[in-house]
């Protein structure tokens, strides 16, 4: 019974990002350690090089003790506003609501271009974002909240939240990087937060992004509900405590799959050539249950074709798998991704692919030319080619290979005969 009432009054969870797991933090890793307060925040932090956030380039960065990091100027707000704030701050919010440190716990925070790293910062973006796998990033900032309480800080034997913050950028693209561990308490203790001692209910935390122009909000499920407590067990990128955005723009993109998805879908790799058989992954939407997906390619020349979808992953990471058909010409295509969720409900989303058209020399193909034993105005032509030189297939959604003849130049006269013929195998 003891043990019941305990775990009801601490409900600490298993499923989290533990703290050897983080980004290296505290004094020993050169970590600035904030100065005690209940609601402060740092001075003023130049950044070295520009940090691109919705749509603008930021030179300097406040850390505030309420679980955020702000541009412009300092948040000293402890109840989280949950609609669009409007106050000429933009942030970035792990964890916004009213944390106390003017006894105990701890906030470091320090910019890093440290290889180590980078190189970890590089690893989670590229596999969050396929599209940005070739990604080189170049500044890092590392701000980690270490066994904080909320306000009053009074007793020692208070719930505790410990997470970190990592935002990085090649200059271009920009990423925020949440880990979270052990996750306890949503909510302070002033009137206006209306927590209770175990510092839930009232006006809980909220986790995301606000631009602070009194319109542009983008909040982790479950913000300002008591839900925002189990953050540390949930995810966007398949892996319970862990969360990523891409955020340099003012469509803050979700890693992983989002319920209520709007915009174009994500597209990697999002350059192919031309032969097609190239396995392309689709993400964007998740849904709850779909019959089975179709993958629709408008080629620039007209030609429309389908190619059935694999779909990979689950309810929080959910991906969408097409082989590429052959194209007929080069240049920006559209595709259309087509959920069937039963005969009558498909659901329709759009991105773009580019095609671009491979050199002659691709892929290790052989071709013989020899005059025909019994005609001599034809030439048998003979190809060579061995298949694992070829676009990898990832297992289960490979298309039967096409054989296309493009052109054929004569070697005499240079003429070159456009023939875009799919040739019929005749031996194995
Ligand atoms: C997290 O919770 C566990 C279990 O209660 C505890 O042993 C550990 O010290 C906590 N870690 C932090 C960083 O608060
Ligand atoms: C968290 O802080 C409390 C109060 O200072 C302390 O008793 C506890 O040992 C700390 N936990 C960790 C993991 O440092
Ligand atoms: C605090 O509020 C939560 C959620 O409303 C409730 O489950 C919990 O029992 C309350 N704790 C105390 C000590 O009142
Ligand atoms: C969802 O998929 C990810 C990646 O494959 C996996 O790590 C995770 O455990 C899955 N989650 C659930 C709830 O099945
Ligand atoms: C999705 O949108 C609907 C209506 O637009 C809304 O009621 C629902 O809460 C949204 N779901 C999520 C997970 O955001
Ligand atoms: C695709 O378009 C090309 C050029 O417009 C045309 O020659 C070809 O017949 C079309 N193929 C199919 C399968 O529609
Ligand atoms: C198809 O799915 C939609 C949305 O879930 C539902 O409203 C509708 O009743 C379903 N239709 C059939 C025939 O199952
Ligand atoms: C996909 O599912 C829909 C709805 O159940 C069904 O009508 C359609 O025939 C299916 N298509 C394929 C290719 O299985
Ligand atoms: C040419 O010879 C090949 C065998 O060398 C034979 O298979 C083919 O039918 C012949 N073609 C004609 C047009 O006689």
């Amino acid at each position: 019974m003891f043990v019941l009432l305990l775990a009801l009054l601490w409900p600490v969870s298993l499923a989290k990002v533990a703290v050897n797991d983080f980004f290296p933090f505290g004094v020993s890793n050169g970590d600035t350690v904030m100065i005690r307060s209940d609601d402060g925040s740092s001075p003023s932090i130049p950044i070295s090089i520009g940090f691109p956030f919705f749509d603008y380039l930021h030179d300097s960065l406040w850390v505030n003790v309420n679980g955020a990091i702000s541009f412009l100027t300092t948040i000293s707000t402890f109840t989280p506003v949950c609609t669009p704030v409007q106050q000429n701050f933009r942030m970035i919010a792990p964890y916004w609501c009213d944390i106390d440190i003017s006894r105990t716990g701890d906030i470091f925070y320090r910019e890093s271009f440290d290889a180590s790293v980078l190189g970890k910062a590089t690893d989670e973006v590229s596999s969050a974002f396929p599209d940005s796998r070739h990604i080189r990033l170049r500044w890092a900032f590392i701000i980690t909240w270490f066994n904080v309480t909320f306000f009053p800080d009074t007793f020692d034997q208070r719930p505790r939240n410990t997470f970190q913050a990592v935002l990085t950028t090649d200059g271009t693209q920009s990423f925020a990087i949440f880990y979270y561990n052990n996750m306890t308490w949503t909510t302070g203790q002033a009137t206006s937060s209306g927590g209770n001692s175990s510092g839930l209910g009232g006006i809980p935390a909220k986790a995301g992004f606000d631009a602070g122009d009194g319109q542009t909000l983008f909040m982790i499920p479950g913000s300002c509900t008591s839900d925002i407590v189990t953050i540390g067990d949930r995810s966007n990128v398949g892996s319970p405590g862990k969360w990523l955005f891409r955020v340099d723009n003012s469509n803050v993109q979700s890693a992983g799959c989002s319920n209520n998805f709007t915009g174009n879908v994500r597209v990697s790799p999002s350059f192919v050539n031309a032969y097609g058989h190239v396995p392309i992954e689709i993400t964007g939407p998740c849904v709850q249950a779909a019959e089975n997906a179709t993958c629709r390619f408008y080629d620039p020349s007209g030609n429309v074709t389908d190619a059935p979808a694999v779909i990979m992953g689950n309810q929080t990471s959910m991906k969408f798998g097409c082989s590429t058909p052959f194209f007929y010409t080069i240049g920006r295509l559209r595709l259309d991704l087509i959920i069937s969720i039963n005969d009558t409900q498909q659901q329709l989303f759009t991105g773009f692919l580019y095609i671009t058209m491979p050199s002659d020399s691709d892929a290790g193909l052989q071709v013989s030319v020899q005059p025909s034993p019994n005609r001599t105005d034809y030439y048998r032509m003979t190809f060579n080619w061995n298949p694992a030189d070829f676009a990898p297939l990832h297992a289960g959604y490979c298309a039967p290979a096409g054989i296309y003849l493009i052109r054929v130049r004569h070697r005499a006269s240079h003429h070159v005969h456009e023939l875009r013929k799919r040739l019929t195998l005749t031996a194995g």
